[in-house]
């Protein structure tokens, strides 16, 4: 068997033979893979079929097969404009992405610059046509997810899905369905592998848009029903992770056995017992919290994300995305935010990008993250259920929007957003779960309660006052707790207005390296020297960047932003009718530079 690191590194000159289309410049020196370890991709098929570790074979026959999809440099434009608009009765304007280039497709990296570039293609996609996504018959019986913890309680239900999990991870690795397959379409959507079919100059990525909750559900929708096909079960569900009830916090026992095939090595170690729940609001230090003291906080936060900072569709999906957009990076809607930390949480802390759940480009390696999914999924019917405002959007470029995936059959498919906004057209029910963070409102710190009661004009305290930053200080590097006064254009707003159009606050230009962890947390009208937490009303939010690529021709720095809806938080801080707000970013443990471009209100509708 030829080593992997001569597979990798050997110039792969003979697809051009294959796709001759293609030109033959390398648009990127291509890396060695020699810094891989072997535990970093710990895709194993352990103990399945009587041979050893097969690991290596497995990652370089992959490697090979899939090689032939590498992208070599196709200039921009090539595939161009032109012809993006396809359906009848679209308006003229419309832009929906028409997924990924089927001809194009870039080794992935954690980290531009870095000689780690990693394979994230599919099996051959170029020229080869896919089929409309078909739902599930009706008379398919219902998959029901249910909460891992109480899964892991259900003997017969883990095991039919360690064997599901266990047959996909001795499937040959060039197989579409093959556990190391289905781990790569997340990179190749995230790291940069793909380009929009109808701009190949411009990256393709699924997070930090309106994209992010359709298109993990499409990823859970295959990959689900492949696993119920390799055990011949049509009922099968994956579980999901219940993190947002207390019994379900920890990771559940079922992932945890060293043997099955639902377990990962790459796993913060800190964070496997069972009674340590999910910190969403952990500073990578503490790690002896009291359990109550963090299961208040993640309710406040759920509610946060979920209910006064998620009153309108923009805040909770995240921004636009229509084809000939620059592929978003950071930020995202609070959906997405309130799923970040389970990935940094939950990944090796030890390894060099977090793998696998602390890295977008490693998430997909580790089982828990389709479970970890689920639950974001779960989490989006809910939210549609809290009334007020929550809609899923109706844009017809959202609703066009279309992806590749390869299904149970290893046919190719093209699914819409359309097709997954309704998940009981996909077969797909959840367990009935209380919603304990519901009735979570945070409430206000004393001296902001007393404030309420008095309607006093605006004071704050005098420390504070001293150290405030002028407005003309950014662009600033956040460094330390920073203090500003934003002014509010409307103040003393009336139910109707409020009802109208949601206060936003808005931190504007935060601009850092994408493949770096970078978190702040940012409160208003609140003690600088003693920042409150999610269970004060006092805390508007937080910051927290995933280590991605920038999937736009490996730009590493990239300015996003971030967007909290206040209007509830004003209400419970008695701040209603002040003209401005003294707005606190406070820094957490980062590993790169941040910059603020500055703050100001908006009023969404
Ligand atoms: Cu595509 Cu949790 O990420």
């Amino acid at each position: 068997m030829a080593s992997l690191t001569s597979l990798i590194s050997s110039p792969p000159s003979s697809t051009n033979n294959i796709f001759p289309k293609r030109t033959s410049q390398l648009s990127a020196p291509i890396g060695r893979l020699q810094t891989l370890r072997k535990s970093q991709l710990a895709v194993t098929c352990k103990s399945s079929n009587g041979r050893s570790d097969p690991f290596d074979e497995v990652l370089a026959a992959a490697a090979a097969a899939s090689r032939r999809d590498v992208l070599l440099g196709l200039g921009a434009g090539l595939y161009g404009a032109g012809a993006f608009v396809t359906d009848p009765f679209s308006a003229a304007f419309a832009r929906p992405i028409d997924g990924p280039s089927q001809d194009v497709c870039k080794l992935a990296t954690p980290s531009p610059g870095n000689p780690l570039q990693i394979e994230c293609c599919p099996p051959a996609m170029a020229g080869r046509e896919s089929k409309p996504f078909q739902f599930p018959s009706p008379s398919e019986p219902k998959r029901i997810r249910r909460p891992a913890h109480l899964a892991s309680q259900d003997k017969e239900y883990v095991e039919k899905y360690k064997l599901a999990m266990k047959r996909m991870k001795c499937l040959p690795p060039e197989d579409p369905r093959s556990f190391f397959q289905q781990a790569k379409v997340h990179c190749a959507y995230c790291n940069g592998s793909y380009v929009q079919s109808s701009h190949t100059n411009l990256g393709l990525q699924i997070h930090f848009s309106w994209l992010f909750l359709p298109f993990h559900r499409m990823y859970l929708h295959f990959y689900e029903r492949i696993l119920g096909s390799l055990i011949q079960d049509p009922t099968f569900a994956l579980p999901f992770w219940n993190w947002d009830h207390e019994d379900g916090m920890a990771i559940a026992e079922m992932f945890k056995d060293p043997e099955s095939p639902l377990f990962d090595g790459l796993r913060n170690v800190h964070h496997l017992p069972s009674n340590k729940p999910l910190d969403l609001r952990w500073d990578r230090v503490t790690e002896d919290k009291p359990f109550e003291r963090i299961r208040d906080d993640n309710y406040a936060r759920v509610y946060e994300l979920m209910v006064s900072g998620a009153q309108r569709r923009l805040e909770f999906f995240g921004p636009k995305y229509r084809a000939g957009d620059p592929p978003p990076a950071g930020g995202g809607g609070t959906s997405e935010r309130l799923h970040n930390m389970a990935h940094l949480w939950t990944g090796g802390h030890n390894q060099q990008f977090g793998e696998d759940m602390g890295n977008f480009y490693s998430a997909g390696r580790d089982p828990i993250f389709y479970v970890h999914h689920c639950n974001v999924d779960r989490l989006w019917n809910v939210w549609k259920t809290i009334g007020g405002f929550r809609f899923d959007f109706d844009d017809y470029d959202y609703l066009n929007t279309s992806f590749l995936f390869y299904d149970e059959n290893s046919d190719l498919i093209k699914i819409k957003v359309k097709d997954v906004l309704d998940p009981q057209a996909l077969g797909l029910e959840y367990e009935d779960r209380p919603i304990p963070w519901r009735n979570s409102r945070p409430v206000p710190t004393a001296a902001n309660a007393a404030r309420t009661a008095t309607a006093a004009a605006f004071g704050g305290p005098a420390e504070a006052q001293a150290a405030i930053t002028s407005p003309s200080a950014f662009p600033l590097v956040l460094e330390k707790v920073t203090t500003v006064m934003v002014p509010r254009p409307k103040k003393g707003r009336t139910a109707k207005e409020k009802s109208a159009a949601s206060e936003i606050l808005v931190v504007e230009g935060i601009e850092l390296e994408g493949d770096k962890v970078v978190q702040f947390e940012v409160v208003i009208n609140d003690d600088p020297d003693n920042p409150s937490g999610p269970s004060n009303s006092e805390f508007a939010g937080s910051f927290l960047n995933i280590p991605h690529v920038h999937g736009n021709n490996g730009h590493n720095k990239f300015v996003t932003g971030l967007r909290m809806d206040i209007t509830e938080l004003l209400e419970d801080i008695g701040a209603e009718n002040d003209d401005q707000i003294q707005v606190t970013l406070v820094p957490k443990k980062s590993d790169g530079p941040v910059t603020i471009g500055g703050l100001k209100i908006e009023y969404s509708s």
